[in-house]
């Protein structure tokens, strides 16, 4: 064979993973296609392989705009088993691939043959890809239309997901910028400085609104964080403005 970099294989990717995170369903999400629903008891039981064209790749990820120049003809991916009887099966599939797609229900996190996949791709020093599984049908459930923050156009109609970790501050960032952007974008109104409510206090001569600030006053043990602050002027009814304190 014409042995170059313009003349290159298709590369074989393994989907591995727990039960029922949904490698198969992810299968025949991208294939058009039923067979998740044909095993038996919903199981997949032996390694399965399916071919993507590039035409067909470049059609699917058009929506990216990336204008993905591919290089390879298309790419093999083998379905493989989660169940924890078939460990052989998990080894055979991560041994024949280049790359793989590890599934993580995102509802369930890793999970033991999740580990053992990870540990098998390891040992073969395999690169992976994680895709994070169910979240936006769940939603869906829930009534909820969702959509990875950085696709989403219409931010309020639709609902924006960032995979984030708390641990690590991955995704933080991406979380703060979306947070600030759609704030001053669609909130413009409300973020306006209004004269309402607004407090001279003993050290400060003016603090603008949304502040978090100290007051020292006596009784203070008996007020609960949270609640509004009242003005009382000169013109107001004190029993009144009591009364709706207490509302509150
Ligand atoms: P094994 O091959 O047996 O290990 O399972 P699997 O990882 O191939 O999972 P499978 O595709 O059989 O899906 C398991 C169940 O999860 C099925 O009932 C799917 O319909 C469901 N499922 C898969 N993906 C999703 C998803 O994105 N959202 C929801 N709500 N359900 C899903
Ligand atoms: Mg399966
Ligand atoms: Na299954």
């Amino acid at each position: 064979p014409n042995q170059s970099e313009a003349n290159l294989r298709s590369p074989i990717c393994c989907i591995m993973g727990h039960v029922d995170t949904g490698k198969t369903k992810l299968l025949d999400c991208i294939r058009g296609t039923n067979v998740q629903e044909g095993e038996a008891g919903g199981i997949t039981q032996q390694i399965g392989a399916t071919y993507f064209p590039a035409e067909n790749i470049r059609e699917r990820t058009k929506e990216l705009k990336a204008d993905a120049k591919l290089k390879v003809p298309g790419l093999l991916v083998i379905d493989t088993p989660g169940h924890e009887s078939f460990t052989n099966l998990r080894s055979r599939g991560s041994g024949l691939c280049d790359i793989a797609i590890l599934v993580v229900d995102i509802m369930h996190g890793l999970k033991p043959q999740t580990i053992e996949s990870l540990n098998l791709l390891k040992m073969r020093n395999t690169k992976f890809i994680v895709a994070l599984n169910k979240i936006i049908t769940q939603f869906k459930e829930q009534g909820l239309n969702t959509e990875l923050y950085y696709k989403n156009k219409e931010m309020g109609e639709t609902f924006s997901i960032v995979p984030t970790s708390a641990i690590s501050g991955e995704g933080i960032p991406d979380l703060l910028l979306l947070l600030v952007q759609w704030t001053q974008k669609t909130m413009v109104d409300k973020l306006m400085y209004r004269n309402e409510v607004q407090g001279t206090y003993l050290h400060h001569k003016e603090i603008k609104a949304a502040q978090g600030i100290k007051i020292t006053a006596q009784g203070l043990e008996h007020a609960i964080a949270g609640t509004s602050l009242y003005v009382v002027g000169s013109h107001d009814d004190l029993e009144d403005i009591k009364e709706s304190a207490m509302e509150d």
